[in-house]
């Protein structure tokens, strides 16, 4: 970037206001358009986070009547975060105005960013308020799109922004331009009231269109610059179609960050990240790994192939899968091991433990070193309320074995294979909850010889 006025922009009051009241009708969608998630979170919650912070002004967002909904994803993102409601959904401007209290009361410049572009970056978003800063009344962020369609155009003269015109309005030499709007602005706060204010709805729409801002600025005499962005960042989401477009390219982007703070994804393409996903140096990632919110994972661990995690911390050393399932509050300690077909949740695995395959763990704390066999299954629910088992250090949990939780294995104790134990073991007892084993020499041989001869007899 290169811009030594960006540090300095970056700290001036500032108040960003994220339109978010759109219907999002192609979205299809019960769900409010910016509510729809992409890397495991609501568009707005990206584009509220990669809003300017100041102690100043800050951020305020627009929703539609009766959204709750919106309203609370947007504190929890960005408490603090003012809501303003726009009453009818009449186009971006009129959204703008909704919120005319915050802005009357702003210092410095107002950004509008809109929720529905979830890849926004916040150096962006620096880089356009320095450019406001060299004193254009209105500066765009704009960028050179593949396919323009469904973009305003960017309209230039001498080099000079003198329009932006949306597609249903424009000319088809109009259309001809791929220099489309982003839909980020940054407006000179002393002047953007009275712009907004001029703004009119004659147009295919009968909406009132932020984007008319530029021709009346320019008509009054005032200067509307152009900063430029990559496409891939201001890619903008109407339909399901772009939802997952944007979703591909935010999954290259946290792959890319993965593997350049060390991590080795086998087969970038087939892993799924979250925009939280915490990744250490030296963690190998096999294909086929979806990763949820929530997810840490400590230096050197390997995640083998068809594992699915969330809400999980994994520490150093960890291996995990193949086909494991880590569901929220699993933590597992460092070089612990789950191994294939095992599920794990609410439950601590000890540094060392090994639960190596076909289990399910949940609501546990498993002891440093202890051996869980295979199939060991912890029966944690009663139909009504789930209880806890623990199982101390060092203690050998037998294969088929069920835990009827409440319940307590000492460290160092042994439970015998196939038991299902509802009463605490003691530490270094072994535990045997089975029918005794009968044998009777040569009976197997004597029932083939019987069944034979009554075949024989043409018995069937
Ligand atoms: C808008 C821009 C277009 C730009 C494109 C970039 C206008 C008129 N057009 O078009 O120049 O190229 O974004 O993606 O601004 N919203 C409200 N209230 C309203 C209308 C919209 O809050 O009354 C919100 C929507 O929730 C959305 C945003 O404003 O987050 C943009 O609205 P949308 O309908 O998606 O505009 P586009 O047609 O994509
Ligand atoms: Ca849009």
């Amino acid at each position: 970037m290169g811009n030594n006025d960006a540090p300095a922009a970056a700290t001036r009051p500032c108040l960003t206001l994220v339109l978010a009241a759109g219907e999002g009708k192609r979205m299809r969608s019960a769900l409010p358009k910016v509510l729809h998630h992409v890397a495991g979170r609501a568009m707005l919650a990206h584009v509220l986070d990669a809003a300017p912070r100041g102690r100043d002004d800050d951020v305020a967002v627009i929703v539609g009547p009766d959204r709750g909904d919106v309203a609370a994803a947007a504190q929890a993102s960005r408490p603090g975060a003012r809501i303003f409601t726009q009453a009818e959904r009449r186009g971006t401007a009129h959204a703008v105005l909704a919120a005319r209290a915050a802005i009357e009361a702003a210092r410095g410049d107002v950004i509008i960013a809109y929720g529905d572009m979830p890849l926004i970056l916040p150096e962006t978003l620096s880089r356009l308020q320095a450019r406001r800063a060299q004193g254009a009344a209105l500066v765009v962020l704009g960028f050179h799109a593949a396919d323009p369609t469904g973009y305003g155009r960017l309209l230039q003269k001498d080099d000079q922004l003198v329009a932006i015109r949306e597609e249903r309005d424009a000319t088809a030499a109009e259309r001809a331009v791929s220099l489309c709007n982003s839909g980020l602005m940054a407006f000179d706060g002393a002047v953007i009231l009275s712009l907004l204010d001029a703004i009119g709805n004659a147009n295919s729409q009968g909406e009132f269109y932020l984007t008319d801002a530029v021709e009346i600025a320019v008509a009054r005499g005032l200067s509307c610059a152009v900063e430029l962005a990559g496409e891939a960042e201001v890619k903008g989401v109407n339909d399901r179609v772009q939802l997952a477009e944007a979703e591909a390219l935010m999954q290259e982007r946290l792959r890319r960050a993965a593997m350049l703070a060390g991590a080795t994804l086998v087969d970038p393409p087939s892993v799924h990240l979250s925009f939280d996903s915490k990744i250490g140096a030296d963690v190998i990632i096999e294909p086929q790994v979806y990763i949820g919110p929530g997810v840490s994972i400590e230096g050197g661990a390997i995640i083998h192939a068809s594992s699915n995690l969330e809400g999980v911390k994994i520490g150093a050393g960890v291996h995990v899968g193949p086909f494991a399932r880590l569901r929220p509050g699993a933590v597992l300690e460092k070089g612990a091991k789950v191994g294939n077909f095992v599920e794990v949740k609410a439950a601590r695995i000890g540094a060392g433990a090994k639960v190596s395959h076909l289990s399910y763990i949940g609501d546990a704390d498993i002891g440093a070193d202890a051996n869980i066999g295979a199939g060991v299954i912890t029966c944690n629910y009663d139909g009504f309320l789930k209880y806890r088992t623990t199982v101390g250090a060092g203690a050998f949990v037998g294969s088929n074995s069920a835990l009827v939780a409440p319940v307590t294995i000492g460290a160092g104790a042994y439970v015998g294979s196939g038991s299902v134990i509802t009463r605490d073991v003691g530490a270094d007892a072994l535990a045997l909850e089975r029918s005794q084993q009968l044998e009777k020499p040569g009976w197997a041989q004597s029932f083939r010889a019987r069944r034979l001869a009554m075949k024989a007899k043409g018995r069937s």
